[in-house]
């Protein structure tokens, strides 16, 4: 925020704590409360005037918000402001791909730009609070929800993540004026992603070193990039579910990570207790949740109907409610709402549609290409359940999402077919009407237009429903009579390029064996259609990279590029079921891991995107500034460097070598091939978005310090602590690469 941090400090202190000590007992609880949006129009006003509510949820518009924010405002004794929050996720008229396309752009100052053009939007509506970004770390695409997050990498999720929070939450100037930031709130901490079988909402197992590595950096992240709120999520983890889980809430977030943000609870994820098994009933739920200090019941009521008895019966400590309405009062001290309470009722400006198609453009990631594309002048006809769906492609969690402004891929090849592709032709049959859509009539009409043309563009995937929040799904094939559609189009003889629009990576492996190209599109927002436009048609070359590992098949799930080794690495290539000799002895075929079916390779790596032209990386050259000391026990070395001189410079060369000025993105990969420890057989640990045109080549470095080097260890006296492990070069392995690739020693 504007102001600067250590007068804000003293003042905000200052006012918090007069403002504190004239609030009674059920002014603190009221503000404790998000009102449930399902209360109804009298409720809620009642509520509000009897001091009862600190945040409105779901309530959009200017002239309402300030009309309850009025009787906050004036109606109330002490007259503090509410709050009013909502599920901005990607966007909010204008929608912005879905966070898993964003996190494929690998370009975190756009998704920056893209934030704080939401957060404008939203505020012209009233909106304060975001409930976003979700950096849940995702392994598993059947979990629905792997939409809403930045994919399976910490450091990727690290990275968007604060992004995100830096974009809504700055100030900026927009004709003259301040539009003041709009606080986020990072979810769902902490492990939501890890539930079971990619079943929404269960249980996870998660021990601490791997909490520590992979799901909790891009919280951590987040709130060092000055996150103004956390949400507890639904999930028990290791049996504790997170809204009464200490350990995270106290330990974790305040203790260590120093946070003052606001940790709010997750829909009911309080009086969920009851059904967790946890709590015999509501107002057990409630004394668990706040001696866990979970801040803010959003939905639940469990604190405006427990509390007051709980403290009276000296089970909860009025301290405690102290310090979680300390925190919701400097969440609204921070955004001025005791200031200027109130937004602008003027008529909302619209929103960055531009931004929205870079950033669909960027999402995009070409998996294959057989030269195909770009189209020049061919006939194309344009079919597939997705083509035209103004909906559909802004994929899941846009409850403000504005459907007329979507220009669709349809409507962006009608629109501009005689500029870019002067003698092109169009022909439009959808065949099927939506994803699952099983209608053979349909296919055959698509295959007779397909005659009469050079080129099938196929828009198929997912419709916007089947991802999600709780839209979990046991099989990741293309739904519906979609693929019976690939084979029956590519039966036709003429080249299919398959566009997909999926909020998880799909498993495709036969359709992109069939096809000429594939070019992944997740669910690219508003401008969906001109940016895939664009990119079929050469405007724009192709730069994103899949920011999740596509499996072949589910069986193969989890699959991620970060997993280990094993002692029994899948031989290469590994039996097959089919090649098994009948009757053999158990050992004769060997024992590693891999499945019957199936070696250990995915579809796509993650990382993974083609261009429209060739890059050649050149070899990476590690140089180790300094030498550290080394501690006796080898676990807690002393550091003769300071962290900000660089440990490690990684570097190479990057050559265009094809015909297209475009945009490369060169991944460092690390490995520890030995220590105290078992370490991934890589993990990112940077990135770079470089423009390089044809035939030039561009340096990148990468400097690296021991803690991006370290990770979680449970050290010998029994007390967990992030330690440097050190030990000489030889133990790691550097690599600048084009995706992610397992790092092996030299000699192997
Ligand atoms: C989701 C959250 C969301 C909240 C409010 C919950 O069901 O898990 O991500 O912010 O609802 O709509």
């Amino acid at each position: 925020m504007a102001v600067c941090a250590c007068s804000r400090k003293s003042e905000e202190d200052r006012f918090i704590d007069d403002l504190l000590s004239r609030m009674t007992l059920e002014e603190k609880i009221g503000q404790m409360n998000q009102l449930d949006p399902s209360w109804n129009a009298e409720e809620k006003e009642a509520l509000i005037r009897e001091g009862k509510v600190g945040s409105i949820f779901n309530i959009v518009g200017a002239k309402e918000v300030n009309r309850l924010q009025r009787m906050a405002v004036e109606e109330t004794r002490l007259g503090i402001p509410l709050v009013a929050a909502r599920d901005v996720i990607h966007g909010f008229k204008t929608i912005y791909p879905i966070p898993l396309g964003q996190g494929a752009t690998f370009n975190p100052e756009l998704i920056e730009q893209a934030a704080q053009a939401t957060a404008k939007e939203a505020y012209q509506y009233g909106i304060r609070w975001a409930f976003s970004p979700m950096v849940d770390v995702a392994h598993d695409p059947r979990w629905g929800r792997v939409a809403e997050g930045y994919g399976e990498d910490p450091y990727l999720t690290s990275v968007m993540g604060a992004a995100t929070v830096r974009g809504y939450q700055n100030d900026q100037m927009v004709n003259d004026q301040m539009v003041p930031g709009m606080a986020a709130c990072v979810k769902h901490f902490a492990g939501y992603s890890a539930s079971e079988g990619g079943r929404d909402y269960n249980t996870t197992w998660i021990p601490e070193t791997q909490l520590r590595d992979i799901y909790l950096p891009p919280f951590k992240a987040a709130v060092e990039a000055g996150a103004m709120s956390l949400m507890c999520s639904f999930n028990d983890l290791n049996g504790l579910p997170s809204s009464a889980n200490h350990h995270l809430n106290v330990d974790i977030f305040r203790d260590e990570w120093h946070s003052d943000a606001l940790l709010v609870s997750d829909w009911g994820s309080g009086s969920d207790l009851v059904p967790h098994g946890l709590c015999a009933d509501k107002k057990d739920a409630a004394l668990r949740c706040i001696n866990a200090r979970m801040e803010m019941d959003m939905q639940g009521n469990i604190y405006n109907d427990y509390l007051t008895e709980l403290v009276n019966e000296k089970k909860v400590n009025e301290q405690m409610i102290n310090a979680c309405v300390r925190s919701i009062l400097r969440l609204k001290y921070r955004l001025g709402l005791f200031d200027n309470p109130y937004v602008p009722e003027d008529t909302p400006a619209p929103g960055d549609a531009e931004l929205a198609l870079r950033v669909a453009e960027e999402s995009a990631v070409l998996l294959k290409n057989n030269g195909i594309l770009p189209l020049n002048d061919q006939i194309v006809l344009i079919t597939g359940p997705l083509a035209h769906q103004k909906k559909e492609q802004l994929g899941t969690w846009v409850f403000d999402g504005d459907t007329s402004l979507s220009i669709t891929p349809l409507m962006a090849f009608e629109q501009m077919v005689n500029g870019i592709c002067p003698n092109g032709k169009l022909i439009y049959e959808p065949g099927l009407t939506f994803s699952r859509d099983k209608n053979p009539v349909g296919i055959a009409k698509a295959v007779a237009a397909a005659k009469k043309a050079d080129v099938i563009l196929y828009f198929c995937g997912e419709e916007a429903i089947l991802s999600g929040e709780a839209r979990c799904r046991a099989n990741l094939d293309l739904p519906g009579a979609q693929i019976e559609m690939m084979d029956a189009l590519v039966a036709t003889g003429k080249p299919v390029v398959m566009i997909v629009m999926a909020g998880r990576p799909l498993t495709i492996g036969r359709q992109v064996d069939q096809a000429a190209a594939v070019l992944y599109a997740f669910h690219g927002g508003t401008m969906a259609g001109p940016a895939l436009y664009n990119i079929l048609t050469g405007k724009v070359v192709p730069s994103g990279k899949t920011p999740i590992t596509f499996p072949k098949m589910v069986g193969q799930i989890p699959l991620y590029y970060n997993r280990h080794n094993t002692g029994r690495p899948s031989y290469d290539p590994p039996m097959l079921i089919d090649s098994i000799p009948i009757g053999c002895p158990q050992f004769s075929i060997g024992q590693s891991s891999y499945w019957l079916e199936t070696p250990t390779e995915p579809l796509f790596p993650f990382g993974f995107g083609l261009s429209y032209t060739t890059f050649e990386y050149g070899e990476t050259k590690v140089c180790q500034s300094e030498r550290r000391s080394v501690s006796e026990n080898g676990l807690s070395a002393e550091r003769s460097v300071s962290p900000k001189d660089g440990l490690y410079t990684v570097s190479c060369t990057i050559k265009n070598t094809g015909s297209y000025d475009a945009y490369e993105t060169p991944q460092l990969y690390v490995r520890q091939l030995s220590g105290d420890l078992v370490r991934p057989l890589c993990e990112l640990k940077g990135f770079q978005k470089i423009f390089i045109p044809a035939g030039e080549t561009r340096d990148v470095t990468f400097t690296l310090t021991d803690d991006d080097l370290g990770y979680w260890h449970e050290s010998h006296d029994g007390l967990s602590s992030r330690v440097w492990f050190a030990t000489d070069d030889a133990d790691f392995r550097f690599a600048i690469l084009p995706y992610s690739q397992p790092l092996v020693p030299k000699d192997k």
